[in-house]
């Protein structure tokens, strides 16, 4: 049974792909520092599949703790989930975007040369592409000079991810994420946004259940039909299984290059007024919601060409976004109920 390490395992996407990978019949070894996830989502886990991950809090910041990881696990893979992902808040503590985002995969990278470790799989993200010259995008799209610190983590991870395959053995793949939502269908794991929610679809299901006291939508004076801004909402599993893909790519060696990328999306864009009314729909309630300004630093549109990923790695999403936020509202509930059980 091939081992595979899952940094950031206990996290919105890292937790998904825990699930996928047990059900392929991998091994799995969790490393989290638990900053921004809870233990509890390894019970989790283990309810969905029946097995319980080997976890590790270990925070890799911390090279020796990487460092005696490594010399006593083994592992056939990695997939790097771990990392600070606020766009907002990366402007304001850069140091410590660039530590934890970028001196924790120099760490991993190094260990991996040291141990003569391969398969590496890191999560990247559209933002890369910042506002795409053509829509859809597909992989040959500029990188364009990121527009934010998390942004600009994204760019040069990928760059180191380049030059440490071409000089050592060692085969990678980046995933460029669109936008994650969603929840497994068991409702045993989903989006736990810690504070107030920067991304959409948490904002939303927190306005439904009363949390907020409405959503604002972040300008209408876009060049796109309605005036709100597109993005591509992928359901979280199906971003899930693109790894598995990917992983499995790496270790049946079919991929054509020592670093490769692909853009991981559904290839349709949503604006934000067409998921309030989705959302709306598929969970019969009304939204509060009100125009507001737009918010610096976002995009006009953004949504993917998925020729590449579909055949490459002979991947496609399966759900749709109708499932993703009608499991979204059914995840939100269950926080709801967990918490009005423990007051
Ligand atoms: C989506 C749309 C907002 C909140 C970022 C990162 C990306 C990934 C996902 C980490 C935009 C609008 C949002 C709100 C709104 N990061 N919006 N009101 O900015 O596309 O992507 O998060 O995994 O790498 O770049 O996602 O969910 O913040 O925004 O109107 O309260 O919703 O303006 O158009 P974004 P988002």
């Amino acid at each position: 049974m091939k081992k595979i390490l899952v940094t950031g395992g206990l996290g919105f996407i890292g937790a998904h792909t825990v699930v996928e990978l047990q059900n392929e019949g991998f091994e799995v070894v969790i490393i989290d520092n638990l900053s921004n996830t809870s233990i509890n989502v390894l019970t989790s886990i283990a309810d969905i599949t029946g097995i319980t991950p080997d976890f590790h809090q270990i925070d890799l910041r911390n090279k020796g703790d990487v460092q005696e990881f490594f010399s006593n696990n083994t592992v056939d893979g990695i997939i790097h989930f771990a990392a600070f992902k606020a766009v907002g808040e990366s402007m304001h503590k850069p140091l410590d975007y660039y530590e934890n985002n970028l001196g924790t995969l120099v760490y991993l990278l190094q260990e991996m040369r040291n141990h003569q470790l391969n398969n590496f799989i890191f999560s990247s993200s559209c933002t890369v592409y910042g506002q795409a010259d053509e829509l859809p995008i597909t992989e040959k799209a500029p990188v364009k000079t990121a527009e934010s610190v998390y942004g600009n983590t994204k760019q040069i991870g990928e760059e180191i991810l380049k030059d440490a395959s071409n000089a050592y053995n060692l085969n990678a793949i980046a995933l460029r994420y669109f936008n994650p939502i969603g929840a497994h269908d068991s409702i045993k794991i989903g989006e736990l946004p810690l504070g107030v929610p920067q991304n959409l679809i948490p904002f939303i299901t927190q306005t439904a259940a009363g949390i907020r006291k409405e959503l604002s939508v972040f300008g209408d004076d876009y060049d796109t039909p309605d005036g709100t801004a597109v993005r591509d909402y992928i359901h979280v599993v199906d971003l899930a299984k693109a790894h598995i893909a990917a992983l499995k790519r790496l270790i049946y060696k079919n991929n054509k290059a020592s670093f490769e990328f692909f853009n991981v999306g559904t290839g349709t864009g949503s604006s934000v007024l067409e998921i309030i009314k989705t959302f709306e729909k598929v969970n019969n309630l009304k939204l509060n919601y009100k125009i507001v300004a737009r918010r610096a630093g976002d995009i006009t549109a953004a949504y993917a060409d998925t020729t590449i990923a579909n055949k490459e790695l002979g991947w496609k999403t399966e759900k749709s976004l109708e499932e993703a936020l009608e499991s979204a509202w059914k995840w939100q509930q269950k926080q709801q109920l967990k918490q009005q059980q423990q007051q």
